[in-house]
């Protein structure tokens, strides 16, 4: 059958559910359209034009292709990210449960696919990386605005992280707004206070604009949720939450080793010691409490 267009013949039209049945069953199959007045309902959607023609490489090396879309794609799943852990800690505010756990499980299978993304970038050679890199000037990853709204989420708070932001009124705008707002830990701990659960005034009260330290009453609070059936939500809500530290954790770790296989132990293009920097950032553990209980249950 020849393309339907918007001037086909009337027996053309699309076909009702039970004429397409029909159709099929007499083996023709309606073709898609292909006649708009405009641009595609798909474009008007996904603006696919828009996102791909960002690519505006620097070298004239093949393999810088490859780096700037994976960048790209990591920045988009950041953003999913970050969507799905404020709509869990929107949740928690208002004691909903289910509908935090659905998105932050969502977040683990993104987590996922923002880790596989590693894969092209994972064998880089010093010699690949240093055929782009030059071009990168003092780019980094480390001037991520999302990813940086990843880790106010996490409780990673950090008022100097705004600093490079300066020049950019909205992004800077937006992080401020995350810094001052309780992470995702927070609501979580919140919560936890109001279903009678011991968590001290001062995690409460604490200055939000500040990194979260671990507290020994929380994770006392931690010990006992996982050591009987009570609570059980409660719980399940803890192993969704430590399931994402597993995946951000691995996140940081991939980071770490691509770029160790990438530069050896070169100074960062952001300035920073490079894998020594990255090392130590990847020590830190995300919901401290959910991993040191354990060894108390
Ligand atoms: C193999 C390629 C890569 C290398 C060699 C590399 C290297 C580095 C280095 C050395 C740093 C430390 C800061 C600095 O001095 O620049 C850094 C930070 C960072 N990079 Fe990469 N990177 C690579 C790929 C990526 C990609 C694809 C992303 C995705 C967005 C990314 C995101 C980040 C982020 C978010 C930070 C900050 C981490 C933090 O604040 O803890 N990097 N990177």
């Amino acid at each position: 059958m020849s393309p339907k267009t918007h001037e086909a013949a009337p027996e053309e039209r699309a076909a009702s559910p039970a004429e397409h049945a029909a159709s099929t069953e007499a083996g023709e199959v309606e073709s898609p359209n292909l006649d708009f007045a405009g641009t595609t309902p798909y474009e008007d959607y996904v603006q696919a034009d828009v996102l791909t023609h960002l690519q505006h490489l620097r070298s004239d090396d093949p393999g810088e292709m490859v780096f700037l879309v994976t960048t790209q794609v990591m920045e988009l799943w950041f953003t999913v990210i970050v969507h799905e852990w404020e709509t869990a800690a929107h949740a928690l505010r208002r004691d909903d449960i289910p509908t935090a756990q659905n998105a932050l499980k969502r977040s683990l299978r993104e987590l996922e696919a923002l880790n596989a993304s590693w894969r092209p970038l994972a064998q880089l050679t010093p010699a690949q990386f240093n055929s782009y890199r030059g071009a990168l000037g003092e780019g980094s990853g480390f001037q991520s605005a999302m990813y940086r709204r990843m880790e106010f989420l996490l409780g990673d708070k950090s008022a100097s992280m705004l600093v490079p932001h300066r020049g950019a009124p909205r992004v800077h705008a937006e992080l401020e707004k995350a810094l001052h707002e309780p992470s995702l830990y927070d609501e979580v701990l919140g919560l936890l206070a109001r279903r009678g659960h011991a968590i001290p005034a001062s995690v409460l009260e604490r200055d939000l604009t500040k990194r979260y330290d671990p507290s020994p009453e929380v994770e006392a609070v931690w010990t006992e949720l996982y050591s009987g059936d009570e609570h059980a939500d409660l719980a399940r809500l803890g192993e969704t939450l430590t399931d994402v530290a597993e995946l951000v954790w691995r996140w940081r770790n991939d980071h770490l080793v691509a770029t160790r296989r990438a530069m050896g132990s070169k100074t960062g293009t952001g300035g920073s010691a490079g894998v020594a920097w990255l090392e130590k950032r990847a020590t830190k553990n995300v919901f401290p409490e959910l991993w040191t209980a354990r060894s108390h249950v």
